[in-house]
């Protein structure tokens, strides 16, 4: 067939993908199949908003603050509501969590609780919106702890590393779904004309070592030493490469870490003077990329342990945050340990 086909090699659809993972998993019972496409769904309709931004009376702030003294964006309640409303009533998840609320989000007594909890951060890069820039949703799924009934606390507040599957969207240029399940991270673009997500990155892997940081460097004056004399190894000439470190700095974590992903690198948001924890939140936030990213062969870390390490001790608790290809990961630990001066 010719190389200009409009159509990836493969022509497999997210759900088929999911189904297929599913069956190869004796005992498996399609459960992730319902919640994967839930959360897809959801998505598709956060998106439908997203590009009538603009048009329709969506942009702008609403009147509250979430826990972390953000203005909540209007199109932060859309996808906080839309996603909680497609995810409630499908019988697999026994509670839920979300960036913009303070308490857990339970499942309505009229509907039955599952095995699994859901946390997510609805719209991630939201300071973003107005100026029509990738933002993103990116979600973190556990198996309960607790036997049955209601979900609780320790059913959400478990360390990274027990996450049974993790992922995000982009809404961007184009529309992307990107999963792990534990088995490679793969990645699908949103067909808009037949609404259906298509295989269009198989089993990412980050490179080993990059040549991109991405940082808000604004915060330099705040930074402990070892963290400026890391920036400052960066932007010298290296000598592999004969050059620099390249800046890239989109300001949503979600695109900020899938461009990671894809080139290698890293992308880091560092605990300062002021915010000695940084600002990005542990369970919606640095945990599920985390997972992401060592399934794509990177690492993360909070500067001392491995990110799905920390043990959590509150649902909106922040933590440094240093993430992507294993090599550059290591070098950032080492200037924080003092290791490298
Ligand atoms: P959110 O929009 O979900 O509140 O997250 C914003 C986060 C993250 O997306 C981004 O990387 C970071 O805030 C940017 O922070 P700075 O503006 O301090 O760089
Ligand atoms: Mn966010
Ligand atoms: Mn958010």
């Amino acid at each position: 067939m010719s190389s200009r086909t409009p159509f990836p090699d493969k022509l497999i659809t997210l759900e088929r993908h999911i189904i297929e993972g599913e069956h190869s998993h004796p005992g498996a019972t399609g459960e992730f199949s319902g919640l994967l496409h839930g959360i897809s769904l959801a998505a598709k309709l956060v998106w439908r908003e997203v590009t009538k931004a603009g048009l329709v009376n969506i942009l702008g702030k609403t009147d509250r603050m979430n826990i972390s003294g953000d203005v909540i964006k209007k199109l932060d309640e859309f996808a906080d509501v839309t996603i909680y409303k497609a995810m409630d009533h499908l019988g697999h998840l026994c509670v839920m969590a979300s960036e913009e609320n303070e308490d857990l989000l339970h499942i309505p007594e009229h509907y039955p609780n599952g095995k699994y909890a859901l946390l997510f951060d609805p719209l991630d890069g939201s300071g973003n919106i107005d100026a029509n820039v990738t933002i993103g949703t990116i979600f973190s799924i556990y198996r309960r702890v607790t036997a049955s009934g209601p979900g609780k606390m320790e059913d959400v507040l478990q360390p990274g590393h027990r996450q049974v599957a993790a992922g995000y969207v982009l809404y961007g240029s184009s529309m992307m779904f990107v999963y792990s399940t534990g088995h490679g991270v793969h990645g699908f673009t949103l067909d808009p004309s037949v609404g259906e997500f298509l295989l269009s990155h198989e089993n990412i892997r980050i490179p080993r070592k990059g040549t991109i940081y991405s940082t808000n460097e604004g915060n330099t004056g705040r930074w402990v030493p070892e963290m400026q004399r890391y920036v400052s190894y960066l932007k010298k000439e290296d000598p592999e490469t004969g050059r620099p470190y390249s800046a890239r700095y989109i300001g949503s974590l979600v695109a900020d870490v899938h461009r990671t992903m894809l080139y290698g690198g890293i992308y880091f948001y560092a605990g300062d003077t002021k915010n000695p924890n940084g600002k990005l939140r542990l369970m919606y936030e640095n945990n599920p990329l985390a997972y992401l990213v060592e399934e794509a062969g990177g690492a993360s870390t909070n500067g001392r342990i491995r990110t799905l390490d920390i043990q959590p001790s509150s649902l909106h608790e922040r933590s440094p945050l240093f993430i992507g290809s294993v090599d550059d990961v290591s070098i950032a630990q080492e200037f924080l340990s003092g290791k490298r001066v």
